[in-house]
Formats: structure tokens, sequence, C-alpha cells
């Protein structure tokens, strides 16, 4: 009792400090630290219970000490806490806030107007929105500051910041990325290990109508330098992404085979230029020049 701050204030003041604690230190990303990690609401929950415990004690170690006062002293003590206790009387400061009168008081209050016997009471604003209106002048002060004097970052830049950083991001993404490969952006593999890997593709999905060798059957001869739809790799990779003419027999693979797949088995067949198939099919297709040879 003989604190000044009610214990509930205490508690809830410290607590609130040890959960701003653990926010600040704990690295939880965009989320509350105590969502991210369930153990520390375990922990918060001990702490909570542990300080109602401290005040528990120290109450009840007051209320010995209260009752060795002399009788006298005890009523001086009372009469003090009272005192004290009242600016944290929830009432008493909501009537505070509120700034009214008492009904007893509005005889003080009356304008001298009478309109046709409907009377007018001068009451004061209140408190609360006296004190919200003068916050909004001091925001309104800062605001101008931020954005008109010290040119802060307002909309439009913050915009424009996110879309170039995103851009970089998305360079930063294709350069690693190689499902982003497209008939545009395609390049030949050269890499022995990707031709390999074109050649198993090739080996699981393509022999039963180009032949194992590229010689054709169903399929055109794919070693000659025939081209139905386009030599060069960003036709035949756009032949095999996006499929033949239609009712030929060459479906889209792009549903099958990533696009890193189709650029490796597009390398793996360009690879076989010039070889010379068992049973090579009739060159079809016109000759192709790769533009700027
Ligand atoms: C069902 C049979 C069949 C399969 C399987 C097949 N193709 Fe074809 N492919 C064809 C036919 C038919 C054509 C001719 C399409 C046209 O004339 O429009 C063709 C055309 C092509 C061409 C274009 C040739 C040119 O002269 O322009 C390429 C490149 C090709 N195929 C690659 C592949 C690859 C790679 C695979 C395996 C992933 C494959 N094909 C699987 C039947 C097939």
């Amino acid at each position: 009792m003989r604190h000044a701050i009610p214990a509930w204030i205490r508690i809830l003041v410290i607590f609130l400090i040890i959960v701003g604690l653990t926010e600040f230190f704990i690295d939880s990303g965009g989320n509350f630290a105590f969502i991210e990690y369930p153990m520390l609401q375990v922990f918060l929950l001990v702490v909570l219970l542990f300080l109602i415990a401290a005040e528990m004690i120290l109450a009840a170690i007051e209320n010995i000490m209260f009752k060795t006062l002399s009788q006298e002293a005890k009523e001086r003590y009372m009469a003090a806490h009272e005192e004290r206790m009242k600016k944290y009387d929830l009432k008493v400061i909501y009537r505070k806030l509120m700034g009214t009168r008492p009904i007893s008081e509005e005889g003080d209050l009356e304008l001298d107007h009478n309109y046709d016997g409907i009377k007018e009471l001068d009451n004061k604003l209140p408190p609360w929105w006296i004190y919200t209106f003068y916050a909004t002048i001091i925001y309104a002060a800062g605001y101008m500051a931020y954005y008109h004097i010290f040119d802060g970052e307002d909309q439009v830049m913050e915009y424009e910041q996110e879309m170039l950083a995103a851009e970089i991001a998305i360079e930063e993404y294709k350069k690693t990325a190689p499902d982003l490969v497209d008939a545009e952006n395609v390049e030949l593999l050269t890499e022995p290990s990707e031709i390999e890997k074109g050649a198993a593709i090739y080996q699981a999905n393509c022999l039963a109508c180009h032949a194992p060798d590229g010689g054709g059957g169903i399929g055109p001869n794919l070693v000659d330098e025939h081209w139905i739809l386009g030599g060069g790799i960003k036709n035949v990779f756009h032949t095999i992404s996006e499929g033949g003419r239609a009712g030929k027999g060459m479906i889209a693979w792009k549903s099958t085979l990533r696009p890193l797949e189709i650029q490796q088995v597009s390398s793996y067949i360009l690879n076989l230029q010039g070889t010379t198939p068992a049973n090579p099919k009739e060159p079809e297709g016109e000759v192709w020049v790769e533009e700027g040879e």
C-alpha cells in the first residue's frame, strides 16, 4: 500500500517492457516474435505469473508492517493512500477527460439567450477533444516539415524505389533460374555435360519418330541442313516447345519438358549436324542459313 502507483499498472508496465525487449532483440522477420516462436509465449506467461506473485508477496509484507502501526498512524496512512489512489480511479479519469460538470452547476453555465424558451449552456470543449486537436496540430507541423521542407519520401518515390528494387531482383533471379529460357533468349549449349543431358532426353522421348541417330522416320531428318520449321537454336527450341504444324504429329513438348530440358535437347540435336545416320530420311524443307553468316 506504500506505493504511489497501483499494482496492476506496475505489473502491466513491466510486462509490456519485457515484451518490447523480446521484440527488440529477437529477429522474427515481419511477425511478432511471440507468434513466430510459441515457446516465447510460455516464457512470457511465466514472467507474468512471476510478476503477479511478486506483487502479492510485497502486498503481504506491507500488510504485516501496517498492522504494527499505531491506530493514529494507521488512519493518517489510509487517508494519504486514498488521496493518492484517486489519480488512478478510472471514474475520476473519465470525468476529467470529458470535462462534464455536474447538473447542479448548470446554472452557472447558462447563456443569456432565450430562444422561445430554449436555453443554451456554455460548456467548455471536453479535454479529450482539445488535446486530440492539439495533437493534430503538432502532427501537421511534423508532416509539413517532413514532406514539404525536407522532401521526405512520398508514395510516388516509394513506389518508384520499390519498382526499381523489384526489377533488380528479377534480373538477379533470371541469372540463376535457367527455367526462364524461352525462344527469344535461348542460347546454344556447348558443355559436354549439357549435351549428354540433352541426349538422354532425346533417347527417352524422341527416337521413336526421329530415329535414335536423328536420321528421321515418322518425323523429319534432324541431322541434315534442311529444316521445315527453321534451323538454329531459336527455331528448334520454338518447334520443340510449341510443336510442329497441326496434324503432323510433332506435339508441343513444353507441357512435358522444362525450358532448360528443351534447351538441352535442342543443343543436342544441333550438335548432331553433319553426322551420318544409318538410314537418313530424304531432306525436307529449306536449307537453313543462320542470319548474319
Ligand atoms: C510422334 C512422333 C514424334 C515425336 C515423338 C517427336 N517428333 Fe519431332 N517431329 C515429328 C514430326 C512429324 C515433325 C514434322 C512437323 C511438321 O512438319 O510440322 C517433327 C519435327 C521436329 C522438328 C523440326 C524439324 C524441322 O525440319 O523443322 C524438331 C526440331 C523436332 N521434331 C524435335 C523433336 C524432339 C526434340 C522430340 C523429343 C522431345 C521430338 N521431336 C519428338 C514427330 C515427332
